[in-house]
């Protein structure tokens, strides 16, 4: 337990590799293993890779360094860090942008449930076969409104039980298990599928930049998949911050959660665009005759099943396996969402952890219900209003908050307490001015253009 800003005793995650765990379980999610290849592969494969890999380092990291650092400096909720770093006068307008953050959040689970409720679906219905009942096998993959509400009710049932159990018994126990089995099963995947013919074309557009293929839109895709994938822009990570031990290197610590991300991300693509081929070569339609992906959002869901079933026997049982990873590494990301709100309401409100977690989770549940009755053209509505315009947007604010508002002393020495040479280390001459100057600006370019 640590004391923060409003003097009372709070939850603290109980080591520095079970917070980084904890914060890369949360970047870590259907962003890097269905959002990046499926953007890849529809944006010129390498291309895309390399302008994310800029965006992840260059725009992405510095503003999760702020983003942690306001939450740690508070150990408060992200209302009241937000508030922290404000000069006087202003604590109401940084409290405000908090609520935005919330409210960002929440939308942001309430999609992310209902494909997370389709890999549930996945991952039960071989295990249906097995026992024999193929008809709601069949069911369970097929899109429905009746098996989206189902599947996105379970899902977030989890979520709001994992919640429910508090940061270090819940999020950190399950975060800290689960993440290198991930690991391991992919590069099992990967080593089987470059056997597979038509592999290598999927590798090839993996890594072989075709840049003819850059645009602004791509661009904007590349950096709203970067902000995405890095939880960033939503007050997750500032949460997670208030979290963190105080005597942890923060500058250090973002730099590892960025590259377990990236990693995984990188590992899902060599993955998933050669499994494109060999599915392609087995006569699954990938792409149609201009050369434009299929339905990019199926994508993962067409051409893993496609590639399971070409293994024979065993194929059952690695889906399965597979299928209950991706669940894994859905809930360690749909937990640190649920948290944002849960958290806050919980201290702001004076409610206890598990009527917050209900109420809350309940809240969001109903706006996934809206979603999936108005499908065609709410699902796709709030993912871009929520991923490319305001995360971003809150993102660089918090930047801008960061290099400009909060007191230069101030910052030194939140950032000083777990990396005592900081005053005189490189990353203390850059940061400070790339987060006020360079970030804005890169932002500010990507939407001009
Ligand atoms: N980063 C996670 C993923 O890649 C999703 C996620 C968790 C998230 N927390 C977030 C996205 C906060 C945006 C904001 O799947």
């Amino acid at each position: 337990m640590a004391t923060s800003v409003a003097g009372e005793s709070r939850a603290q995650f109980s080591s520095k590799i079970g917070f980084i765990l904890a914060a890369a379980g949360s970047a870590v999610g259907l962003g890097n293993i269905w959002g990046f290849p499926t953007q890849a592969a529809s944006n010129g494969g390498g291309a895309f890779l390399l302008i994310y890999l800029f965006m992840v380092f260059l725009l992405g990291y510095p503003l999760l360094v702020a983003e942690l650092a306001i939450g740690r400096y508070s150990q408060a909720n992200p209302i009241k860090s937000s508030g922290a770093i404000m000069p006087k006068g202003l604590a109401g307008s940084g409290r405000a942008l908090a609520v935005v953050g919330l409210i960002t959040a929440s939308c942001i689970l309430s999609f992310y449930a209902i494909l997370a409720g389709w890999l549930l679906g996945f991952f039960i219905s071989p295990l249906l076969e097995i026992v024999g009942f193929t008809e709601a096998a069949t069911w369970l993959e097929t899109f429905s409104t009746g098996r989206n509400l189902l599947l996105m009710g379970l899902f977030m049932a989890a979520t709001i039980y994992i919640v429910k159990s508090g940061v270090a018994e819940g999020i950190e126990r399950w975060s800290t298990r689960l993440m290198p089995v991930l690991v391991v099963l992919f590069l099992v995947l990967i080593a089987y599928i470059m056997t597979q013919s038509g592999a290598m074309a999927g590798l090839k557009m993996f890594l072989v930049p075709d840049f003819s293929q850059v645009d602004s839109g791509m661009i904007h895709s590349a950096m709203g998949q970067a902000f995405f994938s890095l939880s960033l822009g939503a007050c997750t990570m500032m949460v997670y911050g208030s979290y963190l031990r105080k005597d942890a290197d923060l500058p250090k610590t973002a730099g590892q959660v960025a590259l377990i991300d990236t990693g995984i991300a990188f590992i899902a693509g060599l993955l998933i665009m050669p499994a494109m081929f060999v599915a392609q070569n087995n006569g699954v339609k990938i792409f149609d005759e201009a050369g434009n992906l299929e339905s990019s959002g199926d994508l993962v869901f067409e051409v893993l099943p496609a590639m399971f079933e070409t293994m024979g026997g065993a194929g059952l049982l690695v889906s399965i396996i597979f299928f209950a990873l991706m669940v894994i590494a859905a809930l360690t990301s749909s937990i640190s969402l649920l948290e944002v709100p849960v958290s806050t309401a919980s201290e702001e409100l004076n409610l206890p952890r598990s009527t917050s977690s209900w109420l809350i989770g309940g809240v969001i549940s109903v706006l996934s219900v809206a979603i999936i009755f108005n499908f065609g053209w709410l699902f796709d509505a709030v993912i871009v209003a929520s991923t490319e315009y305001a995360q971003p947007i809150l993102g660089v604010v918090f930047a801008l908050l960061v290099g400009w508002v909060w007191k230069r002393d101030g910052l030194l020495s939140e950032l000083r307490q777990g990396a005592p040479e900081m005053e005189t280390s490189l990353f203390w001459k850059i940061w400070p001015w790339y987060v006020r100057v360079v970030c804005p600006a890169m932002l500010l370019f990507v939407f001009l253009s």
